[in-house]
């Protein structure tokens, strides 16, 4: 395991370039094995999980370059496999993503399920039921999804109303581009990650209306071609490093973002007294007092992410007052207060709910990550605490955060990481 040093109490000041999201970037990779052709993806951030979906994607027979920095020509004329090797699956959920495009492409896929996560039970049932709806056979073997479909068949697809899954929003939609006939969506993820693949889709000549409404209607073509795409901006990265300048009492601007992405983000940390200038592509967040307590629910976009509770219950942690935090996606995502605690937070859970008492001050302390939101939050942590932090499972941040200390040690943070070079940390 990596171990990330973090020497606290270090106010962050500075302005800090948002990479590409990952998991807006991850269905673009997966996307690219509908087109008969070359796709060129811009704002490509190198991280492990893009890693890990290349290495995918070349496994599958297409063809991965990275023509400079952040920008990735896919060539997926040839595609010589329909089954996504265990290996790959079991280190990424995403890489479910491949499934759809597969289905479609060649009529057949053999993806393994993946397992559970520490965030909670992920199941992929309103993916395979959707494939189903579109004509696909579809079996369990084995604990690997086979699904097998002459063409698939467009049809009305009703997603769960509650959780509105994004992975299952898109990996129909990608599915539904090539089937015969017209599919309908109901109860689509209104997310920006799935407007960012659809615009992709629709720039290989897919036909798709609704984008960005609980209703997709996607009518089939016979195939996609060459194009060219830009990623959005990693609205969880940005959030991410606001908030270190929240918690550590900064002045922190983050650019090449989507504010307007951010908006609820953005309005729940102003409730915290913050100051908040914004562009339309940059923000800026300055604090010079504890912030005050937070009431918050996660919940589907344009709701609170999910993917930044861990981090806003480090708000929490440091607020005057007591802040209730209510996770509705996940249910077992508090898997990192234990170890907030371990810093002097007093954080009470009860099933979904999260009880906050905001002390006057965390301490560093030796905590570990068990994945990465968590490791984001336990990383700023360390930096709003008194004295030093060793975080062991840092590697877990390399999932989805590009250049993660570089970016902090830029802001004015103390922190160094000590690398794992055992052969079963490398993956
Ligand atoms: C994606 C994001 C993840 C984010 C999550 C919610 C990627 C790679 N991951 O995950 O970072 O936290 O959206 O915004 O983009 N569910 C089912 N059956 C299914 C599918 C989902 O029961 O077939 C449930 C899940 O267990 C969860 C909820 O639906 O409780 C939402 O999950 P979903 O939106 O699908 O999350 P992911 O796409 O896996």
């Amino acid at each position: 395991m990596d171990i990330l040093h973090i020497e606290g109490g270090q106010p962050l000041h500075g302005t800090v370039q948002i990479s590409g999201s990952k998991n807006g970037t991850l269905p673009l990779l997966a996307a690219s094995l509908l087109i008969k052709g070359e796709s060129i993806i811009r704002n490509v951030p190198d991280i492990h999980d893009v890693a890990t979906m290349i290495s995918m994607l070349r496994t599958l027979g297409a063809k991965c370059t990275f023509l400079e920095a952040g920008v990735l020509k896919i060539d997926a004329s040839d595609i010589t496999s329909c089954k996504a090797p265990y290996d790959l699956v079991r280190r990424m959920r995403g890489s479910f993503y491949v499934a759809g495009p597969l289905l479609a492409r060649l009529g057949e896929a053999e993806v393994p399920l993946p397992g559970g996560c520490v965030i909670g039970s992920r199941p992929v049932d309103y993916h395979i039921e959707g494939f189903r709806m579109l004509g696909a056979d579809v079996r369990d073997r084995h604990g690997e999804m086979i699904a097998r479909a002459g063409k698939l068949q467009g049809n009305t697809i009703y997603l769960d109303s509650r959780t509105r899954s994004v992975g299952a929003t898109i990996n129909l939609m990608m599915a539904a581009t090539l089937a015969e006939g017209t599919t309908v969506i109901e109860n689509a993820s209104r997310e920006p990650e799935v407007i960012c693949c659809a615009g992709f889709l629709r720039a290989g000549g897919a036909r798709i209306q609704g984008i960005g409404s609980s209703r997709i209607v996607i009518e089939g073509v016979e195939q996609l071609d060459s194009c060219e795409y830009e990623s959005i901006p990693d609205r969880m990265e940005a959030g991410t490093f606001l908030m270190g300048g929240l918690v550590t009492r900064g002045d922190v601007t983050v650019t090449n973002v989507r504010a307007d992405h951010l908006d609820v983000v953005i309005r729940e940390l102003l409730r915290t007294g913050a100051q908040i200038d914004r562009t339309e592509d940059t923000i800026r967040l300055r604090a010079r007092m504890r912030p005050t307590a937070i009431e918050i629910a996660t919940g589907p976009y344009p709701g609170f992410p999910t993917d930044l509770q861990p981090t806003v219950a480090v708000v929490g942690c440091v607020a005057v007052g007591t802040s209730v935090i209510e996770e509705t996606i996940f249910d077992a995502r508090y898997n990192y207060t234990d170890e907030l605690n371990r810093m002097g937070a007093d954080i009470a859970v009860k099933e979904r709910i999260a009880i906050i008492r905001g002390v006057e001050r965390l301490y560093g302390a030796p905590v570990e990550a068990t994945d990465l939101r968590a490791g984001a939050a336990l990383a700023l942590a360390g930096l709003a605490a008194e004295g030093r932090t060793e975080l062991s499972g840092a590697q877990n941040l390399d999932r989805g955060y590009e250049r993660f200390e570089e970016k902090l040690s830029s802001l004015g943070a103390r922190l160094s990481r000590e690398r794992d070079r055992s052969e079963e940390a490398i993956c």
